[in-house]
């Protein structure tokens, strides 16, 4: 253990603090959603200004303009943490059934505790795996989504073709993420605060690391019309964007296409 945490770099706090350019990148990850997970919440809630309160459930009214009448059986909610965007799933869609998955043990029990009592609990489940390796059954699901999780994967290609492949035909990939704001005004004031108060405010709670890696795990995701040609490329067949609050968020929802994607690993 003590030989693992070593590995990794660390900003001057010791918190983590990931670079994509290491083979280490998935682990300091997990390692850095294990340093925050305490506080991830409120965290949140502060940095967003309370956003984050309308963010989900305006991307679950995006879905509903998008998707084709039908029920909604089985939903993955990949990258869960904490479990809100779960819950509200479950909530949404009263009869399915949700699974949360997430690969950082520290989140997902952080989602058991806050969410215990939640009365969708029987329909919920939360499980730990990776999205790069979705432990699921081709076309398993209905729905799968994500919110704030695409910047942190090493190799987003392959995560959009394995949510494709647990989709069933015509089921929807609905995919929450920061985004560059749309006005070049309000994008410089945006970076004003993301770049350096949000990181100033984590290093202020002992997580330097985690909250300078924020930013620039906003640059490392390709632009939004890159982001649809991905998602086209993985087995998507239709495509649409809505951003929200002047676009410092998108909700990005892709149509399984008919055929399973030309890069898809069945097994
Ligand atoms: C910023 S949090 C978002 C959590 C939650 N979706 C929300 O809306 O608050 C990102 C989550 O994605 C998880 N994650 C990142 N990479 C992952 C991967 N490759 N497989 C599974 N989970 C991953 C992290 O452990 C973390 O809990």
């Amino acid at each position: 253990m003590a030989a693992a945490e070593a590995t990794g770099r660390r900003a001057e706090d010791g918190s983590p603090y990931p670079d994509r350019e290491q083979p280490s990148f998935q682990r300091d990850i997990q390692r850095m959603f294990t340093h925050i997970a305490e506080g991830y919440d409120g965290f949140d809630h502060i940095a967003s200004v309370g956003n984050d309160f309308i963010w989900r459930p305006r991307a679950l009214w995006d879905l509903d303009r998008f998707r084709a009448p039908g029920p909604v059986r089985r939903v993955l909610d990949l990258g869960c943490g904490t479990g809100d965007l779960a819950v509200l799933v479950a909530r949404h869609f009263p009869r399915s059934e949700v699974v949360g998955l997430d690969f950082t043990r520290a989140m997902l029990e952080k989602a058991t505790v806050r969410h215990g009592a939640a009365r969708e609990l029987p329909r919920l489940d939360f499980g730990q795996g990776t999205g790069l390796r979705l432990p699921f059954a081709d076309a398993a699901f209905d729905l799968v989504t994500n919110a704030f999780v695409m910047r942190n994967f090493a190799d987003l290609e392959l995560a959009l073709r394995e949510a494709r492949r647990v989709l069933r035909p015509g089921g929807v990939f609905l995919t929450l993420e920061i985004t560059e704001p749309t006005s070049p005004t309000f994008r410089r004031i945006f970076h004003a605060y993301f770049d350096r108060f949000v990181p100033w405010l984590g290093a202020a709670v002992g997580s330097a690391g985690p909250y300078r890696y924020l930013p620039e795990s906003l640059r490392s995701l390709p632009p939004r019309t890159q982001l649809v040609e991905a998602m086209y490329r993985a087995g998507f067949s239709r495509v649409e964007t809505r951003p929200q609050s002047l676009g410092i968020v998108t909700t990005f929802l892709a149509e399984a296409g008919p055929s399973n994607g030309a890069g898809s690993q069945s097994r």
